[in-house]
Formats: structure tokens, C-alpha cells, sequence
């Protein structure tokens, strides 16, 4: 039986992969910096106490996000790796002092470096092939990014600045073959704001910052959507094939500027620390009054061949670090405080606040997490707080500021029922938040809802939050089979819903049916169960009627699943009304199949295509190593294939795959990755 640490590691392991992905893919945070960061530091301090709880594929264990399945892959040739953090004056006279010791320069002779504003956007690559912009991807996890070749392509056309040129301008200065062009895709503030205008207008939901907006709007399936997007493009690497052409960064700036790519205005050539450390303080003071979000300044060492000479550790090069500034505050009023109902029923205390501008957005709201935040902040309705934009992303009340108060504050008393449904609410013992115990709570019902048909669940595309509330209002569905038997027309009777957008929500819960026992029971909301633990139960039980039947006993025995969670997943599926709302669903037509094979590992849920002669095994024995493994063989190559292993004579799909980018391994590559699977 897994001990508490166990099961406490695996729910910080959930809560911050869910995080990551909430910020990473769907380009909407979860969590404020600071309580991600508590968190992570959580978990690394668990693992270190107790190493054997150290997972491979724990959120500790990597660097930024991993690419959404939704894209094509792009291996980068070159790793897009992230920057090391310095924070002090010290720190920078050290990382002079080593690359002095490395060049065995005098102290006396000053280093060149090239110091940028550090752009808040998202990191992108494009590739130009004899001149011509042939592919275009995010970083993703620094090694394979998603190849979003048609939405770059948009970049720029409106106008908000040069974007991304089709062609590289001024031949002769162009070279030939293959380069690598590295920068910022962003949202300038005014473009920013002009966006989340028309965003609310239209009844969706703003965006939070001007980085999330740039993300989302560039990682869209539809590049029509992007093309709508006045975004903007800032470029400050280029990387050749070959012998490369440049001896300084600094010349390469004015090539790609040369090229007809927007360089940064404010990059500046410094001749050692002094001016770096110059710089970076008038770039504090001024960095509001520029038209985009800046959240550090990016020092570089400017010579290229003492650069190859620092190389790089496993995460940031040595010849580079970024300066990050200190997350901006202000003052504002508490225009009021409420609780609000999620999913699982916890009441969240909010505040409203009077609009403040914060790091380049207006705030309007923060959370409070729950009663004992709120109490330990001793945040009052009137008070005058101070909030910051945690990472410049969510807001947060740091303080509140009681020199201010008049006498006139009023404590929130956090309600007695539910301020939705009217039903009692609880505070258990040890637990730190009240939760509605309204069996039919309709916040508690929306956000199920939502729960249900998000993308990692039972995937109904175009099923929102929005949509979701208008259901429930209208008394349309009070459990989830409900969805499955609302009629075309009722649909296209909603508001903001016509005959198209109705069609394909239908057409989405009809595919949705054909689904995994992992996404279902995902998506059924249980307490404690999160993605992994719902692969391991799917794994375990096979079908939905075993799973419900399981004893607490049966469940304790499933890996990784601790005695607290079987018990409260035991308590979930006795309840009659949870029992017949997963026998509805099968009823309706839901059909999880199980996942024989293992939810875990590399192939897990990849499409692969085998070309050429493998010299180890068969194909046939290739393709069943790699179902076992939870991936599927496919005999054609397209931008939804995850892998392509190629053996010897690969021929015409080896080169689609190339051309796709689509990521390629050989045979020993191939042996690597079976083995981590
Ligand atoms: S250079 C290894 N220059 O910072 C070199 N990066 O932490 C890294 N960034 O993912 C790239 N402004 O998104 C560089 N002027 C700038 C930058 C910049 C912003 C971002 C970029 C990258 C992250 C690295």
C-alpha cells in the first residue's frame, strides 16, 4: 500500500502537469506563479526527502511545455534551449568572470555583449530554404516543436509590424541552402487590448496577458483564425547549415534586419559589465513605454566563436542569461468580495477590484484561493490591496494596505449555503475549503460539464463554458447523457449557436462515443482521479462496469493508488446517482474501449509509420511492439503522424516525413525508444 507521501506526490504531480498544460497547450494559466512555484517546490523537496517517489516522467524532471498532439512535429536541428535566471549584480560579474577565465582575456579587457529586452511572447523558429520560408514551429519542449508553418505565415499581414516575410529580401546578402531564423511572436499592447475588445463582444472570453493572447492566437488548428491576429514578429537568432557566414551576433542582427525582419530597436552592443548593468536599469524605468510586455533583459555574449567555446549545459547555454525583473505592483480598491462555485463544489472567495493597470493588461479580478488565504491576507470588502501580476500573468492580492482603511471595511463572511443552488456547505475537518453540498448545484453542474468535454476528457470540440451554463439554465441536461439526447434543432436555438455550430457539436458527441475507459473515466470528474490515475484504473479494470463494481479493497490494489484515494473513489461510485449516470452514458451509446496496452511511455496514443527494411525484427513484430505500447501503425505519412521510423532504402515516405518534419528515427533510435516505453 502506497504511503501518504506516495499519494501526495502523485496529487502535486497532477496539479502541475494539469498547470503546465492549462498554460502551455491551452494557453490559459491555472495557477498564479507563486502558488506554482509553492507547489513545485513541494514536490522537489518530497522527491528529495524520498527519492524513490521520483517518477521519470515527473513535472520536476523537465523544462517547458511539451507540444500538443494537435500540431505536427518539428525536431528542432538545433535544441531551442531556455536561459538561465540571474538576479543580482553579483551574479553578473560572475558570469563576466567566467567567460573572461575561458577566453583567458584580462580583467581589464572589456566583453563584448549584445543586451535585448527580454520579449514576453513565444519563442518560434522559421525556416528558409534558399531564400524561401518553407517551415515555421513553436519551441514546445525545446526539442520537438509544433510545426505551425500556415499560421506563421499570417504573421505580420495585418500590418502590426514586418512579420514573417515569404522571401528573404537582398539576395546577395542572403545565403543559400538552409538558415534558421529564431524570435518572438507577440501581441503588441494596443493590438492586445483591441483583440480582448472583440473577443468580449463576442461573448468569448478575453485572454489574460498579451503573451497568452500571442500563444493562443498562433497555436490555433485554423490558420484563418490567426490570420485575424494582429500579431508581430521580433527576430534575434539566425542559425546557417554549414560554415556559418557570421563572427559577431551583432552582424547577424543586421543581416536578419536586412533580410526584412523587425530587429529590436533597443539591442545594444555593450563594452562590458559597466554598460550592461546601465543598460538594464534605464530598460527598467522605460520598459512600460514600450509598445510590447518586456519581463527582463537578455545578455549575450556578442563573439560567435567564443560562444561555441562556453557551449551549453544541459538546459541554457553558458554565453547568455536573462536579467528578469522584479513583478510590477499597484494599488487598488476591493469593490467586493464573493464566493464562487467550481466544478468539485469549492467555494473560491474572489475579489472584484477597480480596473488597475498591472504589467501591460487592466486587472479587474484576483483569486484568493480560499477562506484561510483570504483570512491570513485579512483582505477586507473596501480595503485598498495591492495586487501584482504574479510572472505578469495572474493576478493576485499581495497585501492589503491597512494605513488606508476609514473604518468603513466590512469583513466577507464566506456564506453558509451555496450562493448558486442555496444548499448547505462544509468545511471538513483538515480540508482548507468549503464545498456546496447540493447534489444539483448548477455551478457544480456547468463546470462537470465542462470537465466532461474538454479536449483530454471525452473531446467535444466547441462545448465551452458558455454553452455549457446555457444548458443548465435552460434545464436541457442534469447529467451528462443528457447532452447525448438533446435534438440538432435545440441546439441551433441557443443563443450565439446557428445550424452550422449546432451540427458540429452534435457531430462532436457522436464522435465522442467512440472513446477510451481512461478519457471517460477522466472525464466522469471523480475526486482524486486525474489523468494518470485514470489510465491506471482504466488499465486495471478494463471496463466501466468492473470499475464500479470494484470494492475499496479492489481499488487500493490498483498501482500507484493509495488507501485515501480508493476510499474516495469507492465512496463516488456507490453513490446510486453516480452509478446511473455512467449507466446512462453507456446506455446513450458511450463506448469506452480499453486500452489493453500501457497509457504510459512514448507510443502511448502515436501514430507511427514503418518505411524501409528493419534489420532487427520484422515489420509485423515492429508494429505489435509498438500497439503494446499504446500506438498505432499507419501506412501513410501526414501531419498527424508522431513518428516515422525508417530503416534501410526508406524511400518516398522518409522524404514526406522530411518534408512534413515530421519527426524521423532510425532503427537504433527506434530500440531506444521501445525500451523507455
Ligand atoms: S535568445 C538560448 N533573445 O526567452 C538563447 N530569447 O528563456 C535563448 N526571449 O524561449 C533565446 N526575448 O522565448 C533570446 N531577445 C531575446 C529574447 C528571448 C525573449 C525568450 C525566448 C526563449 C526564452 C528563453
Amino acid at each position: 500500500m502506497a504511503p501518504p507521501d506516495a499519494d501526495r506526490a502523485r496529487a502535486l504531480r497532477e496539479q502541475l502537469r494539469a498547470a503546465d498544460h492549462a498554460y502551455y497547450v491551452l494557453d490559459r494559466p491555472l495557477l498564479s506563479d507563486a502558488e506554482y512555484d509553492r507547489l513545485m517546490r513541494e514536490l522537489v523537496e518530497l522527491e528529495e526527502a524520498h527519492p524513490e517517489l521520483r517518477t521519470a516522467d515527473s513535472p520536476t524532471q523537465r523544462v517547458g511545455g511539451a507540444p500538443s498532439e494537435r500540431f505536427g512535429r518539428v525536431v528542432h536541428r538545433e535544441p531551442m534551449l531556455s536561459l538561465g535566471n540571474v538576479q543580482t549584480d553579483g551574479e553578473l560579474d560572475e558570469l563576466d568572470a567566467r567567460v573572461h577565465r575561458l577566453l583567458g582575456l584580462p580583467a581589464e579587457e572589456p566583453v563584448r555583449w549584445v543586451v535585448e529586452p527580454k520579449l514576453d511572447g513565444l519563442a518560434v523558429e522559421l525556416v528558409y530554404q534558399d531564400g524561401a520560408f518553407v517551415q515555421g514551429s513553436t519551441r514546445g519542449d525545446g526539442v520537438n516543436g509544433e510545426d505551425v508553418t500556415p499560421n506563421l505565415r499570417t504573421v505580420g499581414r495585418l500590418g502590426a509590424n514586418r512579420g514573417v516575410p515569404e522571401r528573404l529580401a537582398g539576395a546577395p546578402g542572403a545565403p543559400g541552402g538552409r538558415v534558421e531564423v529564431r524570435g518572438e511572436v507577440l501581441l503588441q499592447k494596443k493590438h492586445f487590448e483591441a483583440m480582448n475588445q472583440i473577443l468580449l463582444r463576442q461573448g468569448e472570453e478575453p485572454f489574460a496577458n498579451p503573451r497568452n493572447a500571442a500563444a493562443g492566437s498562433l497555436r490555433q488548428l485554423d490558420w484563418r483564425v490567426t490570420a485575424t491576429r494582429p500579431l508581430s514578429f521580433i527576430a534575434y537568432e539566425a542559425l546557417a547549415v554549414g560554415p556559418e557566414p557570421w563572427k559577431h551576433h551583432w552582424q547577424k542582427l543586421a543581416d536578419l534586419a536586412a533580410w526584412g525582419f523587425e530587429t529590436n530597436e533597443e539591442n545594444k552592443l555593450c563594452l562590458g559589465m559597466g554598460e550592461v548593468k546601465a543598460y538594464r536599469d534605464r530598460m527598467a524605468e522605460h520598459r512600460f513605454e514600450l509598445p510590447y510586455d518586456t519581463d527582463g533583459v537578455v545578455v549575450k555574449v556578442d563573439d560567435l566563436d567564443l560562444r561555441r567555446r562556453l557551449g551549453a549545459a544541459s538546459k541554457f547555454p553558458r554565453w547568455a542569461a536573462a536579467f528578469k525583473y522584479p513583478p510590477q505592483e499597484e494599488a487598488t480598491r476591493v469593490k467586493a468580495i464573493w464566493a464562487s462555485v467550481g466544478r468539485t463544489g469549492i467555494l473560491t472567495p474572489v475579489v472584484e477590484l477597480e480596473p488597475v493597470r498591472l504589467s501591460g493588461a487592466t486587472v479587474t479580478r484576483a483569486t484568493l484561493h480560499n477562506e484561510d488565504e483570504m483570512r491570513r491576507k485579512d483582505v477586507l470588502v473596501g480595503d485598498w490591496v495591492l495586487v501584482r501580476r504574479a510572472g505578469e500573468v495572474i493576478p493576485e492580492v499581495v497585501k492589503p494596505l491597512p494605513e488606508r482603511r476609514t473604518g468603513e471595511e466590512r469583513r466577507f463572511e464566506f456564506p453558509g449555503a451555496c450562493p448558486v443552488c442555496g444548499a448547505r456547505v462544509v468545511r471538513e475537518e483538515g480540508e482548507k475549503v468549503w464545498r456546496c453540498t447540493g447534489s444539483a448545484c448548477p455551478a457544480q453542474l456547468v463546470g462537470k460539464l465542462r470537465h466532461f468535454a474538454q479536449r483530454r476528457a471525452m473531446d467535444v470540440d466547441g462545448l465551452g463554458e458558455k454553452l455549457c451554463a446555457q444548458l443548465v439554465e435552460r434545464g436541457l441536461v442534469h447529467e451528462f447523457a443528457d447532452l447525448y439526447a438533446i435534438p440538432l434543432q435545440t441546439w441551433a436555438e441557443l443563443e450565439r449557436m446557428g445550424e452550422k455550430s449546432a451540427a458540429n457539436i452534435v457531430a462532436g458527441l457522436t464522435r465522442s462515443k467512440q472513446t477510451t475507459l481512461r478519457r471517460f473515466l477522466y472525464g466522469l470528474g471523480i475526486p482524486q482521479v486525474g489523468e494518470a490515475t485514470a489510465a491506471a484504473l482504466a488499465g486495471h479494470f478494463g471496463d466501466a462496469e468492473r470499475f464500479l463494481a470494484a470494492a475499496e479493497e479492489d481499488l487500493a490494489a490498483v498501482r500507484d493508488i493509495g488507501e485515501e484515494t480508493a476510499r474516495e473513489i469507492r465512496a463516488w461510485t456507490a453513490e446510486p446517482q453516480n452509478q446511473r449516470a455512467v449507466r446512462r452514458l453507456l446506455e446513450a451509446g458511450v463506448m469506452p474501449a480499453p486500452e489493453e496496452v500501457s497509457a504510459r511511455g512514448f507510443f502511448a496514443g502515436k501514430t507511427v509509420v514503418l518505411t524501409g527494411t528493419l534489420a532487427r525484427r520484422s515489420r509485423d513484430e515492429a508494429k505489435a511492439e509498438i500497439e503494446r505500447r499504446g500506438g498505432k501503425v499507419s501506412g501513410t505519412v501526414s501531419r498527424k503522424t508522431h513518428l516515422v521510423v525508417a530503416g534501410e532504402e526508406a524511400g518516398s515516405k522518409l522524404a514526406k516525413a522530411r518534408e512534413l518534419g515530421v519527426r524521423v528515427a532510425d532503427e537504433e533510435e527506434f530500440d531506444r525508444l521501445l525500451a523507455e516505453g
